[in-house]
C-alpha cells in the first residue's frame, strides 16, 4: 500500500503514468476518435474533409491537444485514439491509410500526425488532466497497395520475409475459423497481409513491440484490432506484454462466439450488445425484450460485464443518426451506453448528431461542427458521465455492481446499478420525440419507501411512495435517471 502511494507520487511528479490495471480502467468513460479526422494543429474548424476520397483530413495528435477542453468537458476520462505505426504511403485506390490500419513499419510513427514527441506530449497533456490514453493496436496484419500475390515483404519492418506470414488466402468462409485466422483480410487493392502469430519468432516480436509501445508513449490501455482473426491463444502473452487493461474487437454479435475470448483478454468491444441496443432506439418500434434478454446473457456468458466496452457508435458501423433523425431516441441509446455495465465509449461526433452512414461516410471530421459545447447531445453526455462519474465517487462497488433490468413493457426499459442507497436507476424509452406522457409505477429499484430522488436531466424531485415504487413521468420518449438527492452534492448536477 505504502509502497504503491509512494510510486504514483513519483509518477505524478514526473508527469508520467503507472500503466493502468483493468481495475482501474472500470471507473473510465472513453471517447473515441480517429486521430486523422478530430483536431488539426491549426485548430481550424473550416478545412474541409471529404469522407468519400478517403485521404487524410489532416487532424493530428497537437490537434487532440487543443481539444482537451472540447473532451473533457464531457465528462471523459480517458481517449482511445486509432493506430499510430507508420503506414503504407499514397492513394491505393481503396484510398489512403488515413484510418491507420494499414501498417508497414511498427518502430515508427505515422507522420501524418506528428512526432513521436508529439504522442508523448498527447500522453503527458492527458495525464495532467487525470485522463488516459488508449492506443489501438494490430497484431494480425500489416497492410499493402497491391493484391496478396504480389506483396514485396521486405518492406516491412520488422516482419521483412514471406515466412513471417500466412500463405496467401482470401477468407472465403466465415464460419470456419480455420480460413479466419489463417486467411487474409483485405481485397486485392489493398491487402492485408496475415502474420502467422502461430510462429515463436512473431509471438517474440510482437510481445515485446506493444511492452515498448506502451513504455514509449505512456499508453494506460491498449485497443487490439481484428481479435478473432489471430488465434486465442496467442492473446494473453500479448495482454501480459502490454502490462496494461486491453479491450479486444471481436467483431461478432454472438455471445457464445465472442465472450469466450474474454478468457484471453482483459475486456471486449461488447459487440452482442451493440446489436440489440441499436435495435432496440434506432426506431419506435424496436425490440426492448431482445435488449433486456442480452443484458442478461452477457452477464453470464461473458467472464466479465464491468470490464467491456460499450458502444453504439464506431468508425466500422453507420452512425446511430442515420438510422434515425429522432433526439429522444438518440439519447436514450447514449444513456444507456454510459449507464450500463461496462467501460462507456462514444464516438466522436456522436455529441453532434453526426448522421453519416457506412464508412467511409461515418469518418466525418469532428472540427466541421465547431466544436459546439451548447449542442443538445453534448451537454446530455456531460450529464450521463456526470452522474456515473459521481456514482463511482460515492460509491466504490458501483463499477463491479452487475447492471440488472429490473422492468420491461413493449416501448420501456428500467435498470438498476449500484446498492446500498446510491444505487442509478435508468429508464429507457423507444417512443420517440413524439412519445406521449404517462407515469410509470417503477417497482424493484431498492429505494426506501419516503425516500427522495432526482431525477437528473430534468432536475426534478419525487418521492418513492408508500410501496417502494417509484413514480417515474414520461414524456417525450426522454430517458429518466434517478439518484438519491441527499447523495447528489458534489456532482455539480441539480444544485
Ligand atoms: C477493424 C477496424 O476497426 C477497422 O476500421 C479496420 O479497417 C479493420 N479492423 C482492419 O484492421
Amino acid at each position: 500500500m505504502y509502497r504503491q502511494s509512494f510510486l504514483a507520487l513519483i509518477a505524478s511528479l514526473v508527469g508520467l503514468c503507472i500503466a493502468a490495471t483493468p481495475a482501474e480502467w472500470r471507473s473510465r468513460s472513453i471517447y473515441f476518435l480517429l486521430t486523422d479526422r478530430f483536431a488539426r494543429t491549426d485548430n481550424s474548424t473550416t478545412a474541409s474533409c471529404d469522407t468519400s476520397a478517403r485521404e487524410y483530413c489532416g487532424g493530428s495528435w497537437q490537434g487532440i491537444i487543443n481539444q482537451l477542453d472540447y473532451i473533457q468537458g464531457m465528462g471523459f476520462t480517458a481517449i482511445w485514439i486509432t493506430p499510430v505505426t507508420e503506414q503504407l504511403q499514397g492513394d491505393t485506390g481503396d484510398g489512403t491509410a488515413y484510418h491507420g490500419y494499414w501498417q508497414q513499419k511498427v518502430y515508427s510513427v505515422n507522420s501524418n500526425y506528428g512526432t513521436a514527441d508529439d504522442l508523448k506530449a498527447l500522453a503527458t497533456a492527458l495525464h495532467d488532466r487525470g485522463m488516459y490514453l488508449m492506443i489501438d493496436v494490430v497484431a494480425n496484419h500489416m497492410g499493402y497497395a497491391g493484391s496478396g500475390d504480389s506483396v514485396d515483404y521486405s518492406i516491412f519492418e520488422p516482419f521483412n520475409n514471406q515466412e513471417y506470414f500466412h500463405p496467401y488466402c482470401e477468407i472465403s468462409n466465415y464460419n470456419n475459423q480455420t480460413d479466419v485466422e489463417d486467411c487474409w483480410l483485405g481485397d486485392t487493392t489493398v491487402s492485408l497481409p496475415d502474420l502467422n502469430t502461430t510462429r515463436s519468432d512473431v509471438q517474440d516480436l510482437w510481445y515485446s513491440w506493444i511492452g515498448s509501445l506502451v513504455s514509449n508513449y505512456s499508453a494506460d490501455g491498449i485497443r487490439i484490432d481484428t481479435v478473432k482473426h489471430v488465434q486465442q491463444d496467442f492473446w494473453p502473452g500479448y495482454n501480459d506484454a502490454a502490462g496494461v487493461y486491453a479491450v479486444g474487437e471481436v467483431f461478432d454479435g454472438d455471445p457464445s462466439y465472442t465472450c469466450p475470448y474474454q478468457n484471453y483478454l482483459d475486456g471486449l468491444l461488447n459487440y452482442p450488445i451493440y446489436y440489440p441496443l441499436l435495435g432496440a432506439f434506432e426506431s419506435t418500434s424496436g425490440s426492448i425484450s431482445d435488449l433486456y434478454n442480452m443484458i442478461n446473457t452477457v452477464k453470464s456468458e461473458c467472464a466479465d460485464s464491468t470490464l467491456l466496452g460499450t458502444f453504439v457508435e464506431n468508425h466500422d458501423n453507420p452512425r446511430f443518426a442515420s438510422y434515425t433523425s429522432d433526439y429522444a431516441l438518440a439519447k436514450n441509446a447514449i444513456a444507456f451506453t454510459i449507464l450500463s455495465d461496462g467501460i462507456p465509449i462514444i464516438y466522436a461526433g456522436q455529441e453532434q448528431h453526426y448522421s453519416g452512414g457506412s464508412d467511409p461516410a461515418n469518418r466525418e471530421a469532428t472540427w466541421l461542427s465547431g466544436y459546439d459545447t451548447s449542442s443538445e447531445l453534448y451537454t446530455f453526455i456531460a450529464v450521463s458521465n456526470a452522474i456515473r462519474n459521481h456514482a463511482i465517487n460515492a460509491d466504490d462497488g458501483y463499477v463491479t455492481y452487475k447492471n440488472y433490468p429490473i422492468y420491461q413493457d413493449d416501448t420501456t426499459i428500467a435498470m438498476r446499478k449500484g446498492s446500498n442507497g446510491t444505487q442509478v436507476v435508468t429508464v429507457l424509452s423507444n417512443l420517440g420525440e413524439s412519445g406521449s406522457s404517462y407515469t410509470l409505477s417503477l417497482s424493484g429499484t431498492d429505494y426506501n419507501a419516503g425516500q427522495e430522488l432526482t431525477e437528473v436531466y430534468t432536475c426534478t424531485s419525487v418521492t418513492v411512495d408508500e410501496s417502494g415504487n417509484v413514480p417515474v413521468a414520461m414524456a417525450s420518449g426522454l430517458p429518466r435517471v434517478f439518484y438519491p438527492t441527499e447523495s447528489l452534492s458534489g456532482s455539480g448536477l441539480c444544485q
